[in-house]
């Protein structure tokens, strides 16, 4: 069992971000009173920051730009800004097809390649404006406000990356010596991302969380809902994933990009990171995750990802043409073990062919060959980690398990069978449903948006700033 990758899973990102005090090499016996600031921290200026840390002096390098300017009215969502919608694929069949999918998947990616430089330079990195038609720029792409708000994990300066699961070589590339995942020596790896939605999704983004920087929930039928919620059709989302690791450390990641990011600190003595050291270094792209809004499907959502590699017989074509679809999913299966008791096909959940991959590419799916990508928890999957993004109401601290669901499972669940919270984990539900497990009626559903969750987490950190255990001196 791979415990690092099980521990950092479970203290990144929302549990890290608003509670963690996992990992840092002299934590304070309690946080001192903060010196009063010149200027008095807002909600508004704490959510639309552009990275927690600072540019250092003399940074000749690019430097990264929130995009929240979400638009105010509902633009234009449908099947002609959306063309996979207009695919004929089917969402119930018993034997679903790469083949019946690959369309669908390529218009999506077609649709977040748009106006971007294929190679994905350092000094151009991700455009949030491109070119819709000759002569007019438009905004694409917005960021999610309040990742910026924890100093040491949130947002960096160079590309607006936050820091995600570290995982260990063996779980990102197929290792020939049998390594076990987590033995004693096996390097680790920092995953840095940066999430963003189209403006159809910007639009509700806009209104959960507007110019305050408050989140924003409304009581409708007796219930909290977030306001905006859900994403309307037409709302694409797109991560880029990259990893510290490089081809030396997994083939297949040769050529890839070489973006600068403010990450953590390696301490050589035990090659682990220092969560509180901050320092740049060059990252490569993994994976660009993908999910768009379908009302077809049984979440509304579908996912999918492309991952990374190294292709001799493309080594001198642009980076995104050395990019495949790993796969599709739209539900959780669950009627397929570990939801039932039996190893039912898959219907829900397709894994696509990759044309030649390496031999030593990617170590694993999501549980039980459901989609997960090189740096996901292995035994999750896409949708059934996303169905589960929950928040308590604002002010009030998330805490997983107990005012929301638990998300970051123990590697034990994917192999244990149907018991209640693998029942509940792997099922399909759609906004605005509960999480269905009625420990967690109150939760507040965010329709799959887990960077909202953080953004509502930091909030809630941000309002109780002084009783909140801090991670890093400083924070
Ligand atoms: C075990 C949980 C887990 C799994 C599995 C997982 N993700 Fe995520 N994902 C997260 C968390 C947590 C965030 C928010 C934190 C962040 O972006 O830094 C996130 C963010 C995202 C975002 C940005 C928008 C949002 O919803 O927050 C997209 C898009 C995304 N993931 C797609 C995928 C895809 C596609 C897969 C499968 C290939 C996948 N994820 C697998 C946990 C997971």
């Amino acid at each position: 069992m791979n415990t690092r990758l099980i521990r950092k899973t479970l203290t990144s990102s929302l549990v890290a971000m608003a509670w963690s005090t996992a990992g840092c090499s002299n934590p304070p016996a309690s946080t001192p009173p903060p010196a009063t600031p010149v200027t008095v921290p807002t909600a508004a200026t704490e959510a639309f920051r552009n990275s927690a840390d600072e540019v250092p002096a003399g940074w000749n390098g690019p430097v990264f730009k929130l995009s929240h300017n979400y638009p105010t009215t509902k633009p234009a969502c449908g099947p002609e800004q959306a063309p996979w919608l207009k695919r004929n694929v089917s969402f119930t069949s018993k034997t679903p097809k790469w083949s019946e999918w690959s369309g669908y998947v390529q218009d999506i990616v077609d649709y977040v390649q748009k106006g971007q430089d294929p190679n994905l330079p350092d000094d151009i990195g991700w455009r949030t404006a491109i070119e819709t038609a000759p002569g007019r720029t438009e905004t694409r792409w917005f960021h999610i406000p309040w990742m910026a708000y924890q100093k040491h994990g949130g947002r960096e300066f160079v590309h607006g990356l936050t820091n995600e699961v570290t995982a260990d070589l063996n779980n990102i590339a197929r290792r020939s010596n049998g390594m076990v995942p987590g033995a004693p020596g096996s390097a680790m790896f920092e995953t840095w991302s940066v999430g963003m939605y189209n403006d159809c999704g910007a639009w509700a983004i806009g209104q959960a969380v507007p110019a305050s920087g408050e989140p924003q929930v409304e009581t409708v039928d007796g219930r909290s809902l977030v306001k905006g919620l859900p994403f309307p059709e037409g709302t694409v989302v797109m991560k880029l994933l990259n990893t510290t690791a490089d081809g030396n450390d997994a083939p297949f990641l040769k050529g890839s990009t070489t973006w600068r990011a403010n990450t953590h600190l390696m301490l050589e003595k035990n090659k682990t990171y220092d969560p509180c050291l901050r320092t740049p270094r060059t990252v490569h792209l993994i994976q660009i995750d993908l999910a768009v809004v379908d009302s077809r499907s049984p979440t509304r959502w579908v996912y999918s990802t492309v991952v990374y590699y190294y292709d001799e017989a493309k080594k001198d074509a642009p980076i995104f043409e050395r990019l495949h679809p790993l796969g599709v999913q739209w539900g959780s299966d669950p009627d397929s073990f570990p939801a039932v008791a039996v190893k039912n096909p898959l219907v829900q959940s397709i894994n696509a062919p990759l044309p030649h991959a390496p031999k030593s590419v990617f170590e694993h799916y999501g549980c039980n060959k459901r989609l997960a990508g090189p740096v996901d928890n292995p035994d999750s999957s896409c949708m059934t980690c996303h169905a589960g993004a929950f928040t308590a109401l604002p002010s009030v601290v998330d805490n997983q398990g107990k005012n929301i669901p638990a998300i970051f499972v123990p590697a034990a669940t994917c192999a244990q069978g149907p018991t209640p919270a693998n029942k509940a984990y792997f099922s399909n539900y759609a906004y605005p449903s509960h999480y269905p497990d009625p420990a967690f009626k109150d939760a507040i559903p965010l329709d799959t948006s887990l960077q909202l969750a953080v953004a509502f987490a930091q909030y809630a950190n941000f309002k109780i700033k002084n009783t909140v255990p801090q991670s890093c001196p400083g924070t």
